[in-house]
This record gives C-alpha cells, sequence and structure tokens, in this order.
C-alpha cells in the first residue's frame, strides 16, 4: 500500500514515516524539500501517483492570521484535487482539539477551514485533532511572554507527546476511513501556565510565569472546556513530567 505523508519531513511526519515503514507500508515523504510543494503543485501530481492514502501532516511556515488561513486554504485545494485526480481511497489530516471554539485565534480558523475542505470534497477521510503538543510548550511561553515576565491563562489543557500522536495517526490511517473527527489528547489535564512554569524550571530558564485568567492564549482568552477533549478520547500514555525528564537528561 502506498501511502505519502505530506510535510514528511516536518516533527510529525518523519516519525509518522518511519512509524508506517516500520510497519511494511511503501511511504513517500513529501514536503518542499523533496520536491513537493502543495502550494505551488510542484510534484505534486508524481507524488501522488499510484498512491492509496494520503496524510497530510504539514504546516505553515507563517504563522500571521491572513498567512496561515492562505496556506491551509490554498494547500487543502491544491492537495484534494490532486488526490481526486490520482484516486487516492483515503485522506488524513491532522488538527488541533478545541478549534472551532476558539474563533478569535487565526490560526484554529485556518485549521478549520483546512477541515471545512476536507468534509466537502469527495474522497473517503479521518481527521484526527490533537491537543497541544509537549514539544510546544515552549512555543506557549514565548507566546505568552512581555519583557522578563510571562502571562499565561490557568485555564486546564491536556497537552499530548508527539510519540503519541503519531501512535494514533498511524493507527487512522491503515483503518478505514471513518469521514469524520477523533480526538487524541495527552494522558492528564493540568493548568496552563503551571505546565510551562514546570517547562521552564526543568529547562533553568529564570523567568516568571504570572496566572491570568484574562491573558489571551493566541487571540483568545480560555476556559477549562476551550482546549480539553470532548467525550472518550483517545489518550496518550507518555506523562508530561517523564517526558521533561527525558528532555533534561538528554
Ligand atoms: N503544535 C501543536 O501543538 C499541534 C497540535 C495539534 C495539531 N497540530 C498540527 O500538526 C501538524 C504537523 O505539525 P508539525 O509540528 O509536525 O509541523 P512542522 O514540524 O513545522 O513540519 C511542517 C511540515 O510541513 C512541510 N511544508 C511546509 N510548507 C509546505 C508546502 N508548501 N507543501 C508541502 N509541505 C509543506 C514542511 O516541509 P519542509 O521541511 O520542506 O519545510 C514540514 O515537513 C500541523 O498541521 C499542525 O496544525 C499541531
Amino acid at each position: 500500500m502506498k501511502i505519502v505523508v505530506i510535510g514528511g519531513t516536518g516533527l510529525i511526519g518523519s516519525k509518522l514515516v518511519k512509524n508506517l515503514r516500520e510497519r511494511g507500508h511503501d511511504l513517500l515523504a513529501a514536503a518542499p524539500t523533496t520536491g513537493v510543494n502543495t502550494i505551488t503543485r510542484e510534484g505534486l501530481a508524481e507524488a501522488l501517483d499510484g498512491a492509496d492514502i494520503v496524510v497530510d501532516v504539514a504546516n505553515a511556515p507563517v504563522w500571521e492570521d491572513k498567512a496561515v488561513l492562505e496556506f491551509f486554504e490554498t494547500s487543502g485545494r491544491n492537495l484534494l484535487a490532486a488526490e481526486a485526480a490520482a484516486g487516492v481511497r483515503h485522506h488524513v489530516a491532522l488538527s488541533v482539539v478545541g478549534s472551532e471554539r476558539l474563533p478569535d485565534n487565526g490560526y484554529f480558523r485556518a485549521k478549520v477551514a483546512q477541515e471545512n475542505l476536507i468534509k466537502a470534497s469527495c474522497i473517503p477521510y479521518t481527521i484526527l485533532r490533537a491537543t497541544q503538543f509537549f514539544e510546544f510548550v515552549g512555543g506557549i511561553a514565548q507566546s505568552g511572554t512581555v519583557g522578563e515576565e510571562i502571562r499565561l491563562s490557568p485555564a486546564l489543557f491536556q497537552p499530548i507527546a508527539s510519540d503519541d500522536v503519531v501512535a494514533a495517526l498511524a493507527d487512522v490511517t491503515v483503518a478505514p476511513p471513518v469521514n469524520g473527527t477523533v480526538e487524541v489528547a495527552g494522558p492528564e489535564a493540568m493548568p496552563l501556565d503551571e505546565v510551562v512554569r514546570r517547562f521552564l524550571s526543568a529547562t533553568r530558564d529564570t523567568r516568571k510565569v504570572a496566572p491570568d485568567v484574562h491573558a489571551r492564549y493566541f487571540g483568545s482568552v480560555l476556559d477549562d472546556q476551550s482546549l480539553t477533549p470532548g467525550k472518550s478520547p483517545r489518550l496518550g500514555a507518555i506523562r508530561f513530567e517523564d517526558w521533561l525528564g527525558q528532555q533534561v537528561s538528554r
């Protein structure tokens, strides 16, 4: 079975390619650096030739509101059209838990637009929505930084290790399309400010994190339901403390 991973050189994509190759599938890692570009369509038709399944884990290079929307809309349209022409039987995409709940967040609006294109296409699909990756916690700290201080919401979120995301993604990729959405989250819900505080302390970053219920998360005020999954998500096994311990001992 030929599986093309769009964004196959990224954090999730490269691990997914390795995982599915080890399961015996024929994998193509597609990305601009391997000659496949979903925006310009360079190399796209050739990459999809003979493909049974396409997994889209590409990410936008720029996250400014207009640019990120343009990326996911153009990339999604070009990719789905090329898949229809190539007779692809399953389109899998990685999105974010709670995207539709935070319309003030430009990145989330772009992910909802990507999801809507998939739902409107004629290709059988599975959308896997994941919570924030542990690997993204440093980026969250950066987003809340004003001078020497970091102000972050104490709302609950349920972050997940990228390895657990990849395991779930590999499973849904080789399963039949569900024509719907599946959620995956980390094993524990925790306050956002507290997770960032633990991350900074473990990485010997001396900046202080102040809890602030009004602090915006990429443009949106959060409550305990904003970023947490719905009923019965698939749960990852790796705890944040254990992941953090591994990062700092490397
Ligand atoms: N971060 C989170 O907490 C989180 C949570 C839930 C879901 N997600 C989703 O997870 C997905 C993967 O994220 P990631 O962190 O693995 O991304 P990443 O490490 O930034 O990798 C992005 C990938 O996209 C490729 N790419 C960029 N422009 C492209 C184009 N025009 N055509 C084809 N490929 C292109 C890059 O290729 P090059 O290497 O050639 O540049 C790279 O392989 C994203 O869709 C994101 O929305 C993220």
